[in-house]
């Protein structure tokens, strides 16, 4: 399966975790990709990453960019299946753009397809995120204009205008 390669989503995202001081945290990365958010929280100052990618080739081209890290542990998991404990901080750049039975065929649709409508997988992630949360924990992740998510019930962190979409940085949490 393709590696997704970091986009604007990711980016917006990767600056959000930049901004942030994650001094003695212990932070989860669902969906690594490649890694570029798991490295921006080592970079922030976290004191434990957890990486989990359900794809193989994004274990290993996360594990081969994050390996020099001691604080830091990649792992294959389907969303929460092989995660463990409880985390300050969660971030995800999920699959959220909608496509149909039409799509099936595409390569790579695990990295994108978030649903019928998009916003289906997100939905799962969160409903499942809130329990691994620490107290004060916080999620961080990425939505689309084009999915139908019902982005009223969760602070807007930032925003980017492409052409074609809108992208919104969203939070959830224990607070
Ligand atoms: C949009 S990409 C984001 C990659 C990277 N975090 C970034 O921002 O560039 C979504 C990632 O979620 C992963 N993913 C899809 N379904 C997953 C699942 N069920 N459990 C864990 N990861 C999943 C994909 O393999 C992909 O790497």
């Amino acid at each position: 399966m393709t590696v997704y390669q970091p986009r604007e989503d990711s980016r917006l995202l990767a600056k959000k975790i930049l901004e942030m001081n994650l001094d003695g945290e212990n932070c989860l990365d669902m969906g690594t990709g490649t890694g570029i958010i798991a490295e921006k929280m080592v970079k922030s100052g976290a004191e434990k990453v957890l990486a989990v990618d359900v794809n193989p080739e994004a274990v290993e081209e996360a594990s081969d960019k994050l390996g020099k890290h001691d604080n830091t542990e990649v792992k294959s998991s389907d969303l929460f299946e092989n995660v463990e404990g409880n985390f300050d901080l969660i971030a995800f750049n999920p699959p959220y753009l909608p496509g149909d039975d039409l799509d099936e065929d595409l390569e790579g649709r695990e990295i994108w397809r978030g649903g019928d409508s998009g916003e289906e997988f997100t939905e799962e992630f969160l409903e499942t995120a809130e329990d691994y949360l620490a107290e004060n924990g916080r999620i961080l992740f990425v939505v689309s204009s084009l999915s139908d998510f019902d982005t009223d019930q969760y602070e807007i962190v930032d925003t980017k205008q492409l052409w074609f979409e809108d992208i919104y940085l969203l939070k959830a949490g224990n607070f």
